[in-house]
Order: C-alpha cells, then sequence, then structure tokens
C-alpha cells in the first residue's frame, strides 16, 4: 500500500496522487509574468489536501525559486493563545530567513544588515542570523517599523539575488486563524498595500474555509482587503472516479466489489485525509462489499472523526449543546435558544465560534453540522451510551 496517514502533510512523490489540473494551473500563474506576480487565496474544507499541494508545488518550484512555507498555526503565539501583528510578523521573518538559509542564499547576512542600519531598527541580535533571536518589539512605532522592514524584505532579497532566482513564493497557511486579529481590517489593508508592491513575489494564502465563510469576502470579495486583485481557487474533493483509481493503484491489497466501493465513497466523502485514514484501517485482502465497509466504518468513526473530537472535548457545555442541538436538523437561531431554554442574544458568540473552528456551518439562517463523520459519531455516541458525551470522552 502506497498510502500516506491522514494527517501527513509532506507526501512522497508516490503518495501524492491527482491534482495534475491544480498544480498546472498555480505553477503556470506564478511563472506567466515574473514581474507582475498574483496573489493567491487557496479555500477548501479541511482534510482536502490545501497543504500537501502546497508543499508539493514548493517541492517542484524550490530549485529555481525562493520559496517560503509559513503555518501560522504553528507559531508559538497562536498555541499560547496571543497571536497578535506582532507575532504574525516574527513568525513570516523567521520563514523567510530559515527559506533564504536552506537556499543558501549566502550574503543574505550583509543585506539584512544593511537593510536594518538603513531603516534604523535597533533591536538587538536582529541581524545574527545564524542564531536567530527574534527582535523584541516593545512599542508601537517600533512595530511599524519593524512590519514595514519585514514587508519589503522578499523583494529586497529578490533584488540581492535576482541572477540565482527566478522569483519569491511565499505560501501563508492557515491564514483563517487571523480572523481573530484585532483590527483585522486595517491589518488585512496594510498586508494587501505591501503584498502589491512586492513585484517579484507571489503570495499564496490559504486556509480551511468553509465557502460560505465570511472571511473569504473579506479578503477577497470585491469589497474586501484585496478587492478583484485576488485570485480563489478551491481545492475540491476527489471524485468517485478518481477514488477509484487511487484505490487500485495504490491500496490493490483493499478487494472492494463495486457496491463496496461506492459505499467507501459515501462514507469518506471523497475527502482524502478520510480516505487515507479508512484505507489504512480496512482488513487487506478479504473481500469488502457494501456491508463489510458499513461495519467497518461504524467501528472505526471514533478514528476518522479524531479533529473534531479533540475540538469538541475544548468546548464549553453550552457549544457542546449547541452542536447537539442540530443533530436531527438545520435550525435557525430562534429554534436552537428554544431547545437550549436560553435567550437568543446569549448565543450569538458560541455560533460565532463554532462557525470560525468549522464546527458548524450557517447556510442563509439555518445552521447546520460541518462534519457528517462527526455527526455519525456523535449520533453512534448517543445509542451506544445513552447520553451525549458531554464530559468525558
Ligand atoms: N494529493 C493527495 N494525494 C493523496 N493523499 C492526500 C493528498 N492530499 C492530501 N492527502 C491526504 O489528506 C490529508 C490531509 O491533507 P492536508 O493537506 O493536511 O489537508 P488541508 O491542509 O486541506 O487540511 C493528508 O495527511 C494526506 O493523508
Ligand atoms: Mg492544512
Amino acid at each position: 500500500m502506497d498510502i500516506a496517514w491522514g494527517n501527513d502533510s509532506e507526501l512522497s512523490e508516490s503518495e501524492f496522487y491527482n491534482r495534475v489540473e491544480d498544480i498546472n494551473i498555480i505553477t503556470s500563474l506564478i511563472t506567466a509574468n515574473p514581474n507582475s506576480t498574483p496573489t493567491l487565496l487557496l479555500t477548501g474544507i479541511r482534510g482536502v489536501g490545501k497543504t500537501a499541494l502546497m508543499k508539493n508545488i514548493k517541492n517542484k518550484l524550490m530549485k529555481e525559486y525562493l520559496v517560503i512555507y509559513m503555518d501560522i498555526s504553528k507559531s508559538d503565539a497562536y498555541q499560547e493563545k496571543r497571536l497578535d501583528r506582532i507575532s504574525f510578523m516574527q513568525v513570516l521573518y523567521d520563514s523567510i530567513i530559515d527559506s533564504c538559509k536552506e537556499k543558501g542564499l549566502k550574503t543574505i547576512d550583509k543585506t539584512l544588515k544593511k537593510m536594518i542600519k538603513t531603516n534604523d531598527i535597533h533591536i538587538a541580535d536582529i541581524a545574527n542570523y545564524e542564531y536567530i533571536s527574534l527582535p523584541i518589539i516593545t512599542t508601537e512605532k517600533n512595530y511599524s517599523k519593524f512590519a514595514n522592514f519585514v514587508m519589503k524584505l522578499p523583494q529586497n532579497i529578490y533584488r540581492q539575488h535576482a541572477k540565482e532566482i527566478k522569483g519569491i513564493i511565499i505560501f501563508i497557511d492557515e491564514f483563517q486563524i487571523l480572523r481573530n486579529l484585532e483590527n483585522i481590517d486595517s491589518f488585512l489593508w496594510f498586508l494587501r498595500s505591501n503584498i502589491q508592491e512586492n513585484k517579484n513575489v507571489t503570495y499564496i494564502l490559504s486556509g480551511s474555509m468553509s465557502l460560505k465563510d465570511e472571511f473569504i469576502e473579506k479578503i477577497a470579495g470585491n469589497e474586501g482587503a484585496f478587492g478583484g486583485r485576488m485570485l480563489t481557487l478551491e481545492i475540491r474533493t476527489f471524485s468517485y472516479e478518481t477514488t477509484k483509481k487511487y484505490m487500485q493503484e495504490k491500496a490493490p491489497e483493499l478487494k472492494f466489489t463495486e457496491n463496496g466501493l461506492k459505499q467507501f465513497y459515501k462514507c469518506t466523502r471523497g475527502i482524502p485525509a478520510y480516505i487515507n485514514i479508512f484505507a489504512n484501517i480496512l482488513p487487506q485482502n478479504e473481500r469488502l462489499d457494501e456491508n463489510n465497509i458499513k461495519y467497518e466504518f461504524k467501528r472505526k468513526v471514533s478514528l476518522l472523526a479524531t479533529h473534531n473530537i479533540n475540538l469538541w472535548s475544548r468546548l464549553t457545555l453550552q457549544e457542546q449543546k449547541i452542536i447537539t442541538s442540530l443533530l436531527e436538523k438545520p435550525l435557525i437561531r430562534k429554534e436552537i435558544a428554544e431547545k437550549l431554554k436560553v435567550t437568543t442574544g446569549s448565543i450569538s458568540k458560541p455560533l460565532v465560534k463554532l462557525k470560525n473552528m468549522m464546527m458548524i456551518e450557517q447556510n442563509g439562517k439555518e445552521y447546520n453540522i460541518y462534519d457528517e463523520i462527526f455527526k455519525l459519531w456523535l449520533k453512534k455516541y448517543k445509542e451506544e451510551n445513552k447520553v451525549y458525551p458531554y464530559r468525558e470522552i
């Protein structure tokens, strides 16, 4: 079997399947006009393969380009719940320097020192990139100097190394996290104006966002910070045909009957993360018909729902109750409030939070549980234990 684990985003060339068209579109956009680079937004649900795709493109282009990959969720600041504009800039700075080192852009040290001098930034150790210690930003004035410096850094690096590299590509993953920043609107405008000036730098933003997410509008909509200038590309789930070929090629040990495979697709909904987790735990060299798949799915659904179960365990009781109120059918806010016997006002904040976490989705006025597999897991738990897992799992 040649199938990656469901949480691995560093896929080998033989594990990485499909996406030929997405790769072609993105690379041709990057390479089309070296002096006028596009800004892209990759959207798509969690587990569809955005990160894997970006890393694949990174590997393909890193010979000719300086490719910087930054994951906001991996920053200490985010993990410690204090992500702000400063820590965003620090993570970006860090990622830029890391990639330069990886690429062996030798003169970067001198260049940096010079840039810091001319920008009048007095921050201890910033120039010593062999032992990067992040600058300590204390004042607003200091921040804005640093932010401007970091945002201009890629274009300056390009200028210094135009002979060695064709351009610079910056991936910013888990971008949706920024929606919780204070003054996000002005921050997006600040990013936009700087990104525009970076003529040889392609920015590719990505994050798990439901297509109905208002944040997408805020970034790439006509009235959004990037206006019509940002190209949005949705990364889609695998089709049935793709999934079929994928299994035939990469998992010949799984002996699906035709209906078995159809059921497999129904359970995983074409989401590569789910396809891979499920394929990795199915019995090999045994007949897998519709009933076998249903049986295995029911037994192992908690493995597929791991990510959402983790999120669930961190919710408040009220947030959990909002979710269980939606198990039977989508409801509008008033109906949820009635079910919980609280006022509609008291659930507005939790609703926004759950939406941002992609636990629920809003469709017009109605709210719905986002992930079908998580929904199944909750139902099954209730069936077996007579209660919902509000406390412990
Ligand atoms: N092109 C692909 N071919 C095979 N498996 C993939 C592919 N893309 C994603 N996967 C599987 O899906 C999982 C989730 O992918 P990931 O890139 O982390 O999703 P996202 O970033 O959209 O949440 C990966 O760990 C991998 O197992
Ligand atoms: Mg990802």
